[in-house]
């Protein structure tokens, strides 16, 4: 399987989810890798994808989770009610302020938690090109001495149009008391508790 730069941040997000939570929705869910991690940590888990495709793929893989195609901005998500909310890499394909909707959607004590993308070039990025190259380059070996099955079907990809710091402005006016920290590989960690 290629490097995946979300599949990556899997235990980093896994490392932060709240203690004693039930409860979880994540948001572009893809094929449904991390949904079934979480499913697999106890979790009842709604995923919610609008392409059919994926979404298609997702429940084929089974796993526990309810998979279920829809758009999270034209969709009603249920008040107070999620201990976590995960976004990997899907928050820059909606408007930023999405992320008002999902803060309602959270259980007190819930957390969210947002694996975002950003554009634009920063200090960091020149040593992310080195890392990846590295990292395709160890993970393409691996494939090939095991004999690894073709790639698995990916889901749909955006670039990002929000910088860094607009990512920090805008979380900081939305998500009050929310957490930005930058990551390796072109992404960053939002956490906010409600
Ligand atoms: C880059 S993929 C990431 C998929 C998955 N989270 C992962 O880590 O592999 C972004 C996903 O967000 C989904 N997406 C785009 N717009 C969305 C929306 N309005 N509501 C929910 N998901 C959306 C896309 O269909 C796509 O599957």
């Amino acid at each position: 399987m290629p490097f995946d730069h979300n599949d990556h941040y899997h235990r980093l997000l896994l490392r932060r989810l709240p203690k004693d939570g039930r409860t979880a929705l994540d948001i572009g869910c893809g094929t449904g890798r991390f949904a079934r991690r979480l499913a697999g940590r106890g979790y009842e888990v709604d995923a919610l994808d609008p392409s059919a495709e994926v979404i298609a793929e997702a429940e084929a893989g089974g796993g526990g989770p309810r998979f279920r195609r829809a758009d999270v901005t034209a969709t009603d998500l249920p008040e107070g009610h999620y201990d976590v909310i995960t976004c990997l890499a899907s928050l820059h394909h909606m408007p930023f302020a999405t992320v008002t909707r999902l803060r309602a959607a959270l259980a007190p004590g819930g957390a969210l938690l947002v694996l975002g993308c950003y554009a634009g070039v920063t200090p960091l990025d020149l040593v992310a090109v080195p890392a990846n190259a590295a990292a395709r380059a160890a993970v393409h070996v691996a494939d090939r001495r095991r004999g690894a099955a073709p790639p698995p079907l990916k889901a749909p990809v955006r670039r990002p149009d929000m910088t860094l710091a607009a990512v920090r402005t805008e979380a900081g006016r939305l998500l009050p008391g929310s957490q930005v920290r930058q990551l390796l590989f072109w992404r960053y960690l939002l956490t906010y508790h409600a």
